[in-house]
């Protein structure tokens, strides 16, 4: 269905922009100064690259291989099915500077998946280039400090206020974006401190940026109090979307009355995550601020599509080209293979959720009595022992181990999110394994893990001295 068209060229050029051109033409017009004459590559054979990046893999944990309940983070298994829609040669061979006239397709395929996602969030518009959440918060923090500035406010609208159980891209993203940060405390629910928020809210106010449900899996019933407080006081509304996956299909960010929402696709639409990228952060807004969203967005002309840069007050290129197509044809296929199954998947995640919290309360403390949505945060403080060391041991049994020590307002913590595509068996195997972490001396659990194929490691250092070149010091190990 979404292979490229072909049009009549007569009929195609009345929507040329002037941008086409083809590839041929930017080969020939390289000047032979720049042209580079050889390539210092490493002289490796075949057969030692497949050894060494099957090594990799078998050193590695996957959603492929089993449950990866990473709190806030959301490993879903990555269907197949959308790997294949991203090789097939129409999709994947495509240069991004082929003509607009020659990629109708894609075009169609990334406009659908703009209006699935404003659909899908109760907005108006939506732009798919930035290439994570976090760069689709940073996206949606630049859209508010433009929209203050075209209002000659921004000398005076200079903060963002985020609660403390945010994540930290949310006070990164908006320091980034050249805001002060107001933090308002969590009440004794888990939920936003109304009387703390009313008096943080000034003349400084330029937004106000949560998740609902937010980081203790818990969704904050005060959220049209919130936007009203906000609103009001001529604030915006930020939603960051990394908890879609529990509210997908039941209610929008715009019935709750945001302004802003980012996506992460690889939370929501089961798109691998990376560390770091590659995937895709798109961003949606109200109406209101279409013209300051990043150019080029897509739009569709009685079923031509195009590229379109006549955006007044866009904040400019958030990304070289359109961002990672790839991830969003991922996405894309997702929705379409799961249709009016969304909310059913979502109604899924939230079950399995509060099934494990149920169960793992017998052991552990499940701080914040309300109902929890697609995760939920425990504590180990009452059994005495370090999460980071259950967190530890579990890896010894074939699982991957839960967000650690985040959010902060908990204190020993591990965020559970086990997310609709596991298995009662696999959450109960889970379960029995994170008992099993309180029967055995403490002592096994401070040297765990054995059985992975490195043990502890120093996490700092390992961050920070990344050896990336050939030949990997693993590799006679
Ligand atoms: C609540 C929340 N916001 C934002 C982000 C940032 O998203 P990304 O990892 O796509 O950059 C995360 C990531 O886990 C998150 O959990």
């Amino acid at each position: 269905m979404y292979r490229q068209a072909y049009y009549d060229e007569d009929f195609l050029n009345q929507f040329n922009t002037g941008n086409d051109f083809y590839m041929d033409d930017v080969e020939d017009s390289y000047p032979e100064s720049i042209r580079r004459k050889s390539l210092k590559l490493p002289d490796v054979r075949s057969v030692d690259v497949s050894r060494h990046f099957t090594r990799l893999s078998e050193m590695n944990y996957s959603v492929d291989l089993g449950m990866y309940p990473l709190g806030s983070c959301t490993m879903k298994f990555n269907p197949k099915y959308a790997n294949y829609a991203a090789s097939l040669p129409d999709f994947r061979d495509i240069h991004p500077m082929e003509s607009q006239l020659k990629t109708q397709g894609t075009l169609e395929v990334m406009y659908n998946m703009q209006q699935f996602l404003v659909k899908i969030s109760g907005m108006d518009y939506a732009t798919l280039q930035p290439s994570a959440g976090a760069h689709g918060e940073l996206t949606g923090i630049l859209i508010v400090r433009k929209y203050f500035e075209t209002r000659g406010e921004i000398d005076k609208r200079n903060e963002i206020i985020i609660p403390d159980s945010a994540h930290g891209t949310n006070p990164a993203s908006a320091v980034m974006a050249g805001f002060k940060v107001v933090e308002v405390p969590s009440n004794e629910n888990g939920l936003v401190d109304l009387e703390a928020l009313k008096a943080a809210v000034n003349e400084n106010t330029a937004a106000f940026m949560i998740t609902n449900p937010n980081t203790l899996g818990i969704f904050d019933d005060q959220i049209s109090e919130i936007a009203t407080i906000i609103h009001n006081n001529g604030s915006l509304l930020y939603y960051d979307g990394a908890n879609f996956n529990a509210i997908l299909g039941i209610t929008t960010p715009g019935k709750m009355g945001f302004d802003i929402v980012h996506f992460n696709l690889h939370k929501t639409f089961a798109t691998p995550h990376g560390g770091g990228g590659p995937g895709a952060g798109p961003v949606a807004v109200k109406s209101f601020l279409m013209d300051f969203l990043p150019v080029p967005i897509v739009v569709n002309d009685k079923g031509t599509y195009s590229l379109f840069y006549g955006l007044k007050n866009s904040i400019g290129k958030v990304s070289s080209y359109n961002g990672s197509f790839g991830v969003v044809l991922r996405a894309f296929s997702y929705v379409l293979k799961n249709g009016n199954n969304l909310s059913a998947n979502a109604k899924r995640a939230v079950m399995n959720s509060n099934y494990m919290a149920k169960k793992l309360s017998k052991y552990y403390k499940i701080p914040y009595k309300q109902l929890k949505k697609h995760e939920f945060v425990l504590s180990t403080e009452n059994t005495g022992r370090k999460a980071l060391d259950i967190s530890k041991f579990i890896l010894d049994y074939g699982i991957h181990s839960p967000t650690t020590y985040f959010p902060l307002i908990v204190k020993e913590a591990m965020m559970i999110e086990p997310t609709e595509s596991v298995t009662k068996k696999d959450m109960d195997y889970y379960i029995d394994v994170m008992e099993k972490a309180l029967s055995v001396p403490e002592e096994e659990l401070k040297q765990s893990p054995v059985n992975t194929s490195v043990h502890r490691i120093d996490e700092i250092g390992a961050a920070r001295n990344l050896i990336l070149k050939w030949p990997a010091p693993t590799e006679n190990h």
